[in-house]
Order: structure tokens, then C-alpha cells, then sequence
């Protein structure tokens, strides 16, 4: 296996972005985490090296047939000063149910979040604390054998990086007009829509470009057989106050099964809101916008956080979701699930791990 982890400093340190205007993975920490495999010998050679380009050949695999998964997660610096992750024993969990959907080897989950702590306390002075900033935790795997016959590689590279982070979308927690996708699908049931995998992201970015040049933001995602059932929003999973209750779509297998989805779930019940795990027609959603039922809905991602929806187009109609403003159902769960991520409200559920005290020198 990956043996012990060896641990390269960088020299010299990169300028720090300013932390009031991080966006969206735009910078890149001091450090990554780079482990190797190849058939017969496994995952080698874990490393902690200085940030900087891989060399790649240009026949490997990743680049022709898209053998490549990853996950998204991230570290967040609390009133207490110290810097916390949230659920990341999920993340790695998903990400080897992503490996073998993929055919990739999968990692020794246990070895490889140990060494994404080391990682975070090397680069601790890059976590931002202001408010609605994090440290954005980006593993990945990618097939790195040199060869252009369509199948699984016998060599990969499993890497870490980090990257201070604002908001993923510029609207923050104002809501956002979303369009209902008619004509692309972005998953079928058997196929890989459950996998964190690139080509999920490629194939929907298509219809993200139509909805934007149509004013707005986001893409509804249709099931892919009866083009009927929600699925996802954009790059989240999509949730629906109707009245008292609050509806999401079940995972169907072509949805992906969020962490940030299982925790809304999880706190919403907690607040004593009935939470319903089911089928929803994209029908029943806009009946319910002209009835006057549909009072909310917000996406959730480790991204994107809580993201809500004020208006959902489809097939040329305009469908208002409450007054359009951010709900209060909405605005609870972004306020408790974002302060109990940072450590400043207590966690009932113990969800969060602390990993080190934050250092907030500027270097
Ligand atoms: C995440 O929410 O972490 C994701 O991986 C989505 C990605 C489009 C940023």
C-alpha cells in the first residue's frame, strides 16, 4: 500500500489573495497531497510536495475517455480560531463508491484523510475566516497510463489540492431564476449521474450556457425517460417548500447523493419541519406555483452551500416561488447549517472534526 507520508515544504510562499473578494477557485494554497498507482503495486508514493504543475503524457487515458473522479469539501475557521471539517469521513466514502463506478482503485480512506489533515495544517494560514468563506478541499483521482485503447488504466494519480473561497455564485443568498432543461438530460438511472465524475459536469454545461443566454442562472434538471421527474439544479440538489412540508426529489440513481442534501435533510427534521424524500414532477411544482403552495425552494452543494430559487422558467412561462425573496425556512437552515459547519454553534450532531487552531498571519 501507500506506506508512510512524506512531507516536502515549499520555499517560498505564494502572495495571499485579498480575503474579501475570494470568489470561486481562483487561488491555490502553498502545498498539495500527490499519491500514485500502478496494477500490481498498488497506491505508492504519498506525498506532500510544494503546489505546482504535473507532467502529463499526452496519451493518458484521463484525457481521451474521462477516467477521473472527485469530490468537493471544505475547512471552515470558527469564532474559536479553529479550523474544522465538515462530514470529510463522507466525502471519502463517495469518493471510492465514484471509483468503482469508474473502474479506479480505490483509496484507504483512514491513510487518506489523515493525510489531508497534514496537508490543512501546512497550509492552515490560507483558511479564510471572514463570513461565507472557507477552505475549498478539492480531491481527485485521474487514469494516467499512456495508452489509447478504451480501457480501465493501469496507472492513476490520486491529488489534493486547496483553495481559499468566497461564494460559488455571485448572487449569494439572493435567489436565482432557474430554467427547466427540455431538451438535454444530464443522468439516466445505470448510467454515472450518481458518480462525482467530469463528464457529468461537461455534459450539462451546454444547457447552463442556453439558460444563461436566456437570463438565468441555473439549469432545472428532468429525469431522462419520462422527461417529468426533478432531479438537480445546477450543480446541487434541489429542495421544494409546498405548503408545510418540504419535498425533494429521492435519489433515483441518477442523482447525486449530496452530503450537504443528507445534512438540510437531517437539520430540517431537527427543526421539526416533515422533510419527504419523493418523486416530484416538474407538473405538480409549477401547479403548485400558480396555487400558491410552492412558498420556497433553495439548492444545496458543498459549493454552493444553500442557493435559493426564486423563479423556475419552463416552456416560455414564468413561474414565481413565494414572494421571490429568500424564505425563512431557507434562510434558517443557510444561518444554523453555515454556523455549525464553522464551530460557532454547538453540533448536536457531531458532525465536525477540529484539525488545528487557524494562524491568520498574512504571509
Ligand atoms: C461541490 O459542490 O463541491 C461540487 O463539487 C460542485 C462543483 C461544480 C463545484
Amino acid at each position: 500500500m501507500q506506506g508512510e507520508l512524506k512531507i516536502e515544504k515549499a520555499v517560498q510562499h505564494k502572495p495571499k489573495p485579498d480575503t474579501a473578494n475570494l470568489s470561486f477557485g481562483v487561488y491555490m494554497t502553498d502545498h498539495m497531497f500527490t499519491m500514485d498507482y500502478k496494477k500490481g503495486e498498488g497506491w505508492h508514493d504519498a506525498k506532500i510536495v510544494p503546489y505546482g504543475p504535473i507532467p502529463m503524457d499526452p496519451a493518458a487515458k484521463v484525457f481521451h475517455y474521462g477516467q477521473t473522479i472527485f469530490e468537493g469539501m471544505k475547512a471552515y475557521v470558527g469564532e474559536d480560531g479553529n479550523i474544522r471539517l465538515f462530514r470529510p469521513e463522507k466525502n471519502f466514502e463517495r469518493f471510492n463508491r465514484s471509483c468503482r463506478r469508474m473502474s479506479i482503485p480505490e483509496i484507504d480512506e483512514t491513510f487518506v484523510l489523515e493525510s489531508l489533515k497534514e496537508l490543512i495544517k501546512l497550509d492552515r494560514s490560507w483558511v479564510p475566516s471572514e463570513p461565507g468563506t472557507s477552505l475549498y478541499i478539492r480531491p481527485f483521482a485521474i487514469a494516467t497510463e499512456n495508452h489509447l485503447g478504451a480501457n480501465p488504466s493501469l496507472q492513476y494519480k490520486m491529488m489534493i489540492i486547496l483553495s481559499p473561497v468566497g461564494a460559488y455564485y455571485a448572487e449569494g443568498l439572493n435567489p436565482v431564476r432557474i430554467h427547466v432543461e427540455t431538451r438535454d438530460v444530464r443522468a439516466v438511472a445505470g448510467g454515472v449521474g450518481e458518480a462525482k465524475t467530469a463528464g457529468n459536469y461537461a455534459a450539462s454545461m451546454q444547457a447552463q450556457e442556453n439558460a444563461y443566454g436566456a437570463g438565468y442562472s441555473q439549469v432545472l434538471w428532468l429525469d431522462g425517460v419520462h422527461r417529468q421527474y426533478v432531479e438537480e439544479v445546477g450543480s446541487m440538489n434541489v429542495f421544494f417548500r409546498i405548503g408545510d412540508q418540504i419535498v425533494t426529489p429521492s435519489l433515483s440513481g441518477s442523482i447525486l447523493n449530496g452530503i450537504t442534501r443528507d445534512s438540510a435533510i437531517h437539520m430540517l427534521r431537527d427543526f421539526g419541519y416533515d422533510v419527504e424524500e419523493r418523486p416530484i414532477t416538474i407538473d405538480e411544482l409549477c401547479g403548485c406555483a400558480e396555487d400558491g403552495t410552492l412558498l420556497e425552494a433553495f439548492g444545496t452543494g458543498t459549493a454552493a452551500v444553500v442557493s435559493p430559487i426564486g423563479e423556475i422558467g419552463w416552456n416560455g412561462k414564468t413561474f414565481k416561488i413565494g414572494s421571490g425573496e429568500t424564505g425563512e425556512w431557507t434562510r434558517r437552515l443557510y444561518d444554523e447549517l453555515t454556523a455549525l459547519q464553522r464551530g460557532d454553534l454547538e453540533d448536536r450532531f457531531g458532525w465536525t472534526q477540529i484539525i488545528c487552531s487557524a494562524q491568520t498571519t498574512k504571509g
